[in-house]
């Protein structure tokens, strides 16, 4: 009896804890709270088991350069607006009312600015979604943009090349990056799903690093990190990082899902290749290229003192 019973229980607690209903992220999930983890997205929409799915771990050393990979041209990026910041129930958002645009840098047209959202971790752990080299840095930035001659971004995600997002690390610092203080502080009015609150003015130019530090980026094909997962994306992933002090890092934490329970560890698991190459601008790796060069004059200088 005891023999049969053993299986039949097991079996039952595998259907309970299977997940049905909504998409969620792995954090999210109990038995008590059934709900589709990302191994389970392509239940949700079948794009998710896509061959072109994002984020990815990007390994620098196989990336390739192309020249054609100059700096961005950002435009409206320092226009101060009163933004309306939104906990839409696995992210924090902001929509971007009027029009900025970015252009250049390889991009096949003029792509505007429609909203901005994060994805982060447990209180400032490990919690971006793309990874350098197998590092997860502490949160990551996603601006949103589609073809500037769209009106939505559905249109806009049935066209391949549709949508341009650039994506940023945050990295932690000793001290509080005051451009956050307006997002930092609303935060506490949003902790409920679906919560809203209006911004103090902001500008996106002050949330991202400045012009002459996104020179270094990598671009590659992909697809959006949450479901549909549409493969319409063009990803540009910044090499420099955001200084956020530890304290601000972890204020997203208090961020709630609809269940009550702490938003934290809001990103997608990397996604295979699937022999996709990855592009390098003109000036990624400087770090690593100006210390090899150091070492080079080094050894020169050394082997022409011995001579
Ligand atoms: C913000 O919340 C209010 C209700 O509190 C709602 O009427 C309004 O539509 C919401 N705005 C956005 C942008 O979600
Ligand atoms: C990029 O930003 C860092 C600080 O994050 C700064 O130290 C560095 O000088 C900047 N690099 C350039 C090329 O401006
Ligand atoms: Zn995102």
């Amino acid at each position: 009896m005891q023999q049969l019973i053993l299986p039949i229980l097991l079996a039952s607690f595998w259907t309970v804890c299977t997940g049905t209903g909504d998409w969620c992220y792995q954090s999210q999930f109990t038995c008590e709270h059934q709900c589709k983890v990302p191994d389970e997205w392509s239940h949700v929409n079948s794009n998710c088991g896509g061959k072109q799915q994002s984020p990815i771990n990007i390994v620098t050393r196989k990336t390739l350069k192309d020249e054609n990979l100059t700096p961005l041209q950002f435009t409206n990026y320092q226009q101060s607006f009163k933004g309306t910041i939104k906990n839409n129930g696995h992210s924090v958002q902001v929509g971007v009312s009027h029009l900025s645009t970015i252009s250049g840098g390889d991009l096949p047209a003029v792509y505007k600015a429609l909203q901005f959202h994060l994805h982060w971790g447990n209180n400032g752990g490990p919690g971006s979604e793309h990874t350098i080299d197998g590092e997860q840095y502490p949160m990551e930035l996603h601006i949103v943009h589609m073809k500037q001659h769209y009106t939505d971004l559905t249109t806009a995600l049935a066209d391949p090349e549709g949508v341009a997002v650039l994506g940023f690390f945050y990295e932690k610092s000793n001290s509080a990056n005051r451009k956050y203080e307006p997002i930092i502080s609303a935060l506490q009015s949003i902790k409920a799903t679906n919560a809203n609150t209006s911004l103090l003015p902001i500008s996106m130019a002050q949330l991202i690093p400045s012009e002459k530090n996104l020179t270094s980026y990598y671009r590659y094909k992909g697809s959006l990190t949450t479901p549909g997962c549409t493969e319409s994306v063009i990803w540009t992933v910044f090499e420099t990082p955001i200084p956020l002090s530890m304290d601000q890092l972890k204020a997203f934490s208090d961020i709630k899902f609809h269940d009550g329970k702490p938003m934290v560890r809001t990103f997608r698991p990397v996604q295979p290749l699937n022999g996709r190459q990855v592009f390098r601008s003109g000036s990624a790796m400087t770090l690593a290229s100006s210390a090899l060069l150091g070492a080079a004059i080094t050894m020169a200088l050394g082997l022409s003192q011995h001579n």
